[in-house]
């Protein structure tokens, strides 16, 4: 059957990336158009409204040339599945600027809505951004925070109010360079209450449910 790319609106892009920092597949093009594929442990949600997105990269990497040349990148979130994770290994090979990961993966080049660098068909979500400020520091890392103008989801993925499903989604972690290939499983769920009493309880409650508000308004 073959998937249904839904776009979703603004209000729902903070909940479309959930938990708040995941495993990323990003895709960038070069001056000359070519798409490139990363991938990144370090991806995160950084604010709610709008939504901004970070990572870090290296200097000289083709993702970090390629934002500088034109501020753009598409963060596509993979499942906990082996075939995709394996193809999240490969693109974290050192290939040579213009090959493309997508057809060293086997991956499927979607084009995106707003910007040129394109969606992943295998990932089931998709937050387009135009870069807000890159900083480097740390000897050559360079961290990027981008603005999400498009978000869209395999059409499954999603509830009415914009909630994962996160049988669905699968989102999954890296655990990081030194555990070599090893993930984590991001989509086990519990609610957890808070055993503490005292007056910051009802700030915090009160803060969530003004945030809930506003996402549902
Ligand atoms: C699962 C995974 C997670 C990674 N996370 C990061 C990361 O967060 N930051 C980073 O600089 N490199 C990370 N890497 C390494 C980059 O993907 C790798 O350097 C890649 O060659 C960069 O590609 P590019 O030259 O096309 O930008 C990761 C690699 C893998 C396989």
């Amino acid at each position: 059957m073959p998937v249904i790319k839904q776009d979703l609106p603004e209000k729902y892009w903070d909940k479309l990336f959930a938990p708040s920092s995941a495993l990323a597949m990003i895709t960038t093009v070069d001056a000359q158009g070519r798409p490139n594929i990363a991938s990144y442990g370090t991806c995160t949600r950084v604010h709610h409204r709008p939504v901004y997105i970070a990572f870090t990269t290296t200097r000289g990497k083709d993702t970090a040339a390629n934002i500088e040349a034109t501020g753009e990148f598409t963060v596509n979130l993979p499942k906990w599945e082996d075939g995709i994770l394996e193809k999240v290994r490969v693109c974290g090979l050192p290939f040579a600027p213009g090959v493309s990961e997508f057809e060293k993966a086997g991956l499927t080049a979607l084009p995106s809505k707003l910007v040129k660098p394109p969606r992943i068909l295998e990932c089931p979500r998709h937050f387009e951004c135009e870069v807000e400020w890159t900083k480097e520091w740390a000897e050559g890392r360079v961290m990027v925070c981008g603005k999400v103008i498009a978000a869209s989801v395999d059409s499954d993925c999603v509830d009415n109010d914009g909630f994962v499903v996160w049988d669905k989604v699968l989102s999954a972690h890296y655990c990081g360079g030194p555990y070599g290939g090893q993930f984590v499983a991001a989509y086990e769920r519990k609610s957890v209450g808070i055993p503490y009493e005292g007056p910051e309880v009802e700030i915090a409650n009160k803060a969530h449910q003004k945030t809930y508000h506003e996402f549902h308004e």
